[in-house]
């Protein structure tokens, strides 16, 4: 079997160089994305085996990243625990159901992921072929509260008023819910797993919203129960919380081969913190790259240098790459580190 350099990287095992790949590199802003989206809406590209695949591929050609990220949305096994999901052109995601009270919560299913999204592990083994000694794959999920704040919230929010309210006032309920998204998350996790994918990501968009001590009652347990639910059989995970500097200290305690880091922290920061028994990933700011090439050249090369703090490194952004983004620059920043990231 092909060692890849991404693999060997989660592992802390010697690579050649620095491994690339970014975070939501298939998308709005590559044009033959575009294109797709002008035939299929969103939610039919995520449910088409074939199209997930093509879109997956897309961005592997044309800037030659080390890894590839399944094309899907961390929404999809919400809307199979039974909450209706649309995607709104300039709203974002609009869940349509109320969760409110303990009937709510009773209302919702923990899928079979083979059953409810069978797509998605369809879009798997589809890739895997195609994929096969070229790069690895990567599945991915949310995180039990960032699922749980779209799924209380209905969406996008600005301060979780809704969500904070739940937790505060009616903690068994929030307790509750959280229990089937970690038995949903496990399940889907393990399915994508079982499918053919090398690693999976573990999303927490929204921890950075908590205080450290919210964070250990509310979201870390049932992230930790997660990580232990999967049947890993040697594919690493990694954590990735958007905002996350504060709540570090925490995060490190989890059994994970990864840690995903924002870009708001200094990556050698982030590495003392973590310390050595865990692999770094990230972290530039997605918006370097409006800079011109040569400027991306610079920000790729402080990158780097600060990750080798850390025991090993995982080139990306600090979080996703964005819609406006000349597709040009995101080629320029890889080609910094193919060439930046030699190690001796
Ligand atoms: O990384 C990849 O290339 C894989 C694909 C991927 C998408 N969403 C595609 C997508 C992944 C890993 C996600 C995860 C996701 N989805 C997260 C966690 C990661 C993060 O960015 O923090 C979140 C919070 C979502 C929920 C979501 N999906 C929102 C808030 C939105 C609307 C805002 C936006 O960026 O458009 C989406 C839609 C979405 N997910 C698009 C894509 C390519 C755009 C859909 C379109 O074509 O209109």
């Amino acid at each position: 079997m092909t060692e890849y350099r991404f693999l060997k990287a989660c592992r802390r095992e010697p690579v050649d160089r620095t491994p690339v790949w970014i975070m939501r590199q298939a998308g709005r802003y590559l044009p033959e994305y575009r294109k797709l989206r002008e035939a299929h809406d969103f939610l039919t590209l995520c449910k088409t085996p074939d199209l997930a695949a093509e879109v997956t591929i897309q961005p592997v050609e044309r800037l030659f990243v080390d890894a590839a990220i399944l094309f899907s949305d961390i929404l999809i096994p919400v809307e199979a625990m039974g909450v209706p999901l649309e995607f709104h052109e300039q709203k974002g995601p609009l869940l349509g159901k109320q969760i409110r009270g303990r009937q709510d919560v009773d209302s919702l299913k923990v899928p079979d992921p083979e059953e409810s999204t069978p797509f998605v592990m369809e879009a798997i083994r589809i890739l895997r072929r195609a994929f096969e000694g070229k790069v690895p794959l990567i599945g991915f999920s949310g995180a039990p509260f960032t699922l749980a704040s779209y799924i209380v919230e209905g969406g996008t929010s600005k301060n979780f008023i809704q969500l904070k309210t739940l937790m505060y006032k009616a903690p068994q309920v929030f307790h509750a819910l959280m229990d089937k998204i970690t038995r949903t998350v496990i399940s889907y996790l393990n399915a994508q797993i079982a499918a053919g994918a090398q690693a999976v990501q573990i999303f927490d968009t929204w921890a950075g919203i908590l205080t450290r001590s919210d964070y250990e009652e509310y979201a870390l347990p049932y992230t930790r129960r997660v990580v232990a639910g999967l049947t890993r059989q040697g594919v690493p995970v990694i954590h990735f919380a958007n905002n996350c500097a504060t709540l570090l200290p925490s995060i490190r305690t989890l059994p994970v081969d990864v840690i995903a880091v924002d870009w708001r922290i200094p990556l050698d920061e982030a590495a003392t913190i973590v310390g050595p028994d865990k692999a770094l990933q990230g972290n530039m700011d997605p918006t370097m790259l409006f800079h011109p090439p040569e400027k991306i050249f610079e920000c790729v090369r402080d990158v780097l240098h600060r990750g080798e703090k850390a025991s090993s490194h995982i080139f990306n952004l600090g979080h996703g790459i964005l819609p406006p983004t000349d597709p040009e620059n995101a080629v320029a920043m890889v080609e910094a580190v193919r060439s930046l990231g030699r190690k001796p």
